[in-house]
């Protein structure tokens, strides 16, 4: 098979797609915008970088409040993740026109969307200018959620969470069937050593 060759661009695909809270420091107003240009990049401590242009509503927000929120939209928003990703919110009030109803922050001022199962609460590390967009490195400080994803064993299902990610253009929903798990390549199947062991110390009757 030819190996096509694409002029240098961001063809990372698919990435996350998430709907960001700010809040506007002076009069408390909140704000929602889309974004899919964000990945985790640290894990102790939690960063996570995002690309916004300084044109947007948001950037002045974000920059001005040092904080937002990183709101992971389920399947069932995402008519609403679109639209606030076409239009600014210096337009319209885009939490009053879909009546987005707001859960107080914990670690910070801004809230999170009360219809995502999962929100990370955020503070602003550093914001560097890279030509279109700024990079914003953002410090997690706080996760909230719904007690719903959690099984008996505490552990977090975000198979359960109906997610959804973005490739090229398009918006789609995560398979629920995970096709394995981390470091399945190479652990041990327990199930055939226990039947080899069991095997072994099967004595025949004489
Ligand atoms: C799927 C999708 C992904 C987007 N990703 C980004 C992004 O990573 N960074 C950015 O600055 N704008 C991004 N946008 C555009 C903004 O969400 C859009 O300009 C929005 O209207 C800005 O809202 P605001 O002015 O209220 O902040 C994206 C839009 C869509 C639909």
């Amino acid at each position: 098979m030819d190996k096509l060759n694409f002029k240098g661009s961001v063809m990372l695909n698919p990435t996350p797609v998430v709907l960001v809270t700010s809040k506007e420091r002076d009069t408390g107003k909140v704000n929602a915008f889309t974004v899919g240009w964000v990945s985790t990049v640290c894990t102790k401590s939690p960063i996570i970088a995002m690309g916004i242009r300084p044109e947007r509503y948001s950037h002045e927000l974000i920059k001005n409040s040092g904080e937002c929120v990183i709101n992971l939209p389920t399947k069932h928003l995402v008519k609403i993740v679109d639209y606030c990703g076409v239009v600014s919110g210096r337009k319209e009030d885009k939490i009053k026109k879909f009546d987005l109803k707001l859960h107080d922050g914990v670690a910070i001022s801004t809230p999170s969307l009360e219809s995502c199962p999962v929100a990370l609460e955020c503070k602003v590390k550093s914001i560097t200018p890279l030509g279109t967009h700024d990079l914003f490195l953002l410090e997690v400080l706080n996760v909230k959620v719904d007690d719903n994803l959690l099984d008996e064993n505490n552990k977090i299902c975000f198979n359960k969470a109906n997610l959804i990610c973005y490739s090229h253009g398009e918006y789609y929903g995560l398979n629920a069937n995970p096709l394995g798990s981390f470091g399945y390549s190479v652990r041990k199947n327990t199930n055939s050593k226990k039947k080899k062991r069991r095997k072994k110390n099967h004595k025949s009757p004489k």
